[in-house]
């Protein structure tokens, strides 16, 4: 693969902010990855602003007794100093953004890898943020053929999939009306909100007038025809679920954006979004993955 100034591209894949919490989880499973022979992800790299950071995270993902520390190199990256971005992006095929909160660092790497046309991945959980991206940098990315796409987390994977699942249930002339989604947490530690998604959570919502307006200065999105009557909103935020014998604390997530943007893109192009140069196999996957 080449990069724009046709200097060749290292990496297949670049993590920056390999020494937040999350970040580090995912340097752990991109190693898993790098050791299986039939795995196409051959080479990786970590990024960030803090060298020692990130070498106590390869450390810690490569975890104790497991014989010598894989030989994966550190960069130094600053999502403040373009220049360095631009150099990471010349350097890999995708940048796997781990750097939040995305409202406050986001955007110059989405403006780099659109400029590089490398692509981007990220596990924002902000509508706002990737609005915005999508408004500012839409066409600047089909131009350099980088892929940009948020939302590969948490929010909104599961929601996405379930609701697909969830639809492909019924037969016809039986149609989904409304999906509501619960999440139970279990694990035998405490389970723990780390700082900087509380901090992405919090900005969110102390902003959400600028995503009413930015949704209405942007041209309206096609909304599915939902056959039936509304479903009833529920309102309160603690419920009683009493056929699942569960209490339930309503999320304010992502996901239900995620879900629904996804739908309004399906509506407009119902065999999905075609990509660059995608094989013949590629188009036959998108095409059986995107109908609902
Ligand atoms: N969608 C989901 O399900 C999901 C799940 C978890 C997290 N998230 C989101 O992911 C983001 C990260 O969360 P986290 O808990 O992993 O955060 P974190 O532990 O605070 O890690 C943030 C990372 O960003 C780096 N960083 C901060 N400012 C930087 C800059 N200017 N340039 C380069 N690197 C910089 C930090 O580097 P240093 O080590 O040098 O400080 C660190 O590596 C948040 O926005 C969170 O909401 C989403």
């Amino acid at each position: 693969m080449q990069s724009i100034n046709n200097k060749p591209r290292y990496y297949d894949v670049i993590i920056l902010g390999a020494s937040g919490f999350t970040g580090k989880y995912i340097v752990r499973e991109a190693l898993k990855f790098l050791n299986i022979r039939s795995s196409p992800l051959k080479s990786i790299a970590l990024a960030g602003r803090t060298q020692s950071k990130l070498f106590q995270a390869l450390q810690w993902a490569h975890g104790p007794n497991k014989g010598p520390l894989p030989d994966i190199p550190i960069l130094i990256a600053d999502a403040s100093d373009p220049s360095s971005l631009a150099a990471i992006c010349s350097q890999t095929s995708l940048i796997l953004n781990c750097v939040g909160p995305y409202r406050l660092h986001g955007e110059p790497i989405v403006a780099a890898c659109a400029a590089y046309g490398c692509d981007y991945l990220d596990i924002s959980g902000e509508p706002e943020f990737m609005e915005r991206m999508e408004a500012k940098y839409h066409d600047r990315a089909v131009e350099s053929g980088a892929l940009v796409v948020s939302a590969c987390g948490f929010d909104s994977v599961p929601a996405e999939l379930g609701m697909m699942f969830n639809s492909r249930q019924w037969v016809e002339p039986a149609v989904v009306n409304s999906v509501e989604a619960y999440v139970s947490l279990k694990s035998k530690k405490r389970i723990v909100l780390n700082f900087t998604t509380y901090e992405s959570t919090v900005l969110g919502v102390a902003n959400a007038k600028q995503l009413q307006e930015l949704r209405r200065s942007r041209p309206k999105k096609s909304r599915l025809a939902i056959p039936g009557p509304p479903p009833c909103k529920e309102e309160s935020t603690i419920e009683h679920q009493k056929k699942l014998g569960l209490w339930a604390v309503k999320l304010h997530s992502a996901d239900t954006t995620i879900v629904q943007r996804t739908l309004s893109t399906l509506i407009e192009k119902p065999d999905g979004l075609p990509g660059v140069n995608e094989s013949a196999d590629a188009v036959a996957k998108r095409k059986l993955s995107g109908h609902l």
